[in-house]
């Protein structure tokens, strides 16, 4: 299936971009690997003329908003995301209306219909510069700032930030319900000496008791800068998978090593091949919907985070 894989990406000038959560089997064919951001930032360079998008719904859709004029396909059109999906287009409308000048920040983690109706975008790695920079703004004074749709995440920002927000109640099962205190304090005891480093989407509880809270991709850097030996590792275990291989001195160990997300796992060597030969999956948003959830990522894109 590799090889064959290869070929057609040749034969149809496309590249592969995949979320560091997704499974060994796709980090191996994938043309590049990183977090959402860095996802982001590779589809506006690509010269491909298709790209297939190894991740979850949202992440395809953003790549499609900033591209219009390429095929974005995702091996699983059911690969969504049940933290996106906690907020729709309706309900943050009507959440605005009842600020006088709302300014809404959206986690790429919403779906394009609630990009349009936002003021700017971030990802769990530029979200703090991102409020700070809104929140900088000439007359911000004045304006009520909304952050859709992770509480675990609004909660962190307010913190870094100092910045006060109105934060939607949305989570991410795979972080909030499975990455409990309980089972970091478990392993702080087996691993005494290990750093702790935990994804912003999990629980304040669990937040505080890190040593770092990052995103993925930034994760990964810091790991391999780090003296340090040991590392406990709170977010979606495929990361384990990027950071043993870039580190092989080093030992990672899970807060939770049933912390899974269940749609990036989704995404299959079989389905991959599959929407390569038939060309089929491809995300489509109304060009009316793209225009309006393109200008909030390009802001959060000029944004140098
Ligand atoms: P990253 O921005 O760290 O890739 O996170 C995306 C995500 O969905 C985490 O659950
Ligand atoms: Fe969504 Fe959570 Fe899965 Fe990330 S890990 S894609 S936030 S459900």
């Amino acid at each position: 299936m590799k090889e064959t894989i290869n070929k057609l990406k040749k034969e149809k000038n496309a590249v592969i971009l995949a979320h560091i959560y997704q499974l060994p089997e796709i980090h191996n064919i994938a043309d590049f690997v990183g977090d959402s951001l860095d996802l982001s930032r590779k589809a506006v360079q690509t010269n491909a003329d298709v790209i297939v998008f190894c991740g979850v719904h949202f992440m395809a859709e953003t790549a499609s908003i900033l591209n219009p004029k390429k095929k974005v396909l995702i091996p699983d059109l059911n690969a969504g995301c049940p933290m996106a999906d906690m907020i729709i287009a309706e309900k943050l409308k009507e959440f605005k209306s009842r600020y006088k000048n709302p300014v809404v920040v959206a986690y790429v983690n919403t779906s394009a219909a609630v990009k349009a109706e936002s003021n700017i975008c971030c990802t769990s790695s530029n979200a703090v510069n991102v409020v700070k920079s809104i929140a900088g703004e000439t007359g911000a004074e004045n304006s009520d700032i909304i952050f859709v749709p992770d509480k675990n995440l609004g909660s962190h920002v307010q913190k870094l930030a100092g910045v006060k927000m109105n934060v939607w109640n949305g989570f991410c099962p795979t972080h909030n319900n499975l990455i409990l205190p309980g089972y970091l304090l478990k392993a702080k005891e087996e691993h005494p000496h290990a750093k702790i480093l935990v994804h912003p989407e999990c629980r304040p509880e669990v937040a505080s008791a890190a040593d770092h809270v990052m995103s993925t991709g930034v994760m990964c850097r810091y790991v391999e800068k780090s003296t340090a030996k040991e590392f406990i590792i709170g977010t979606e275990t495929g990361i384990l998978y990027t950071l043993k291989k870039n580190n092989p001195g080093k030992n990672f160990y899970p807060v939770s090593s049933f912390a899974v997300c269940p749609n990036m796992k989704k995404i299959t060597l079989a389905k991959v091949l599959d929407v390569l030969t038939n060309m089929k999956n491809t995300i489509s948003v109304s060009e009316d919907i793209r225009q309006k959830a393109y200008r909030p990522i390009l802001k959060m894109l000029e944004i140098n985070a």
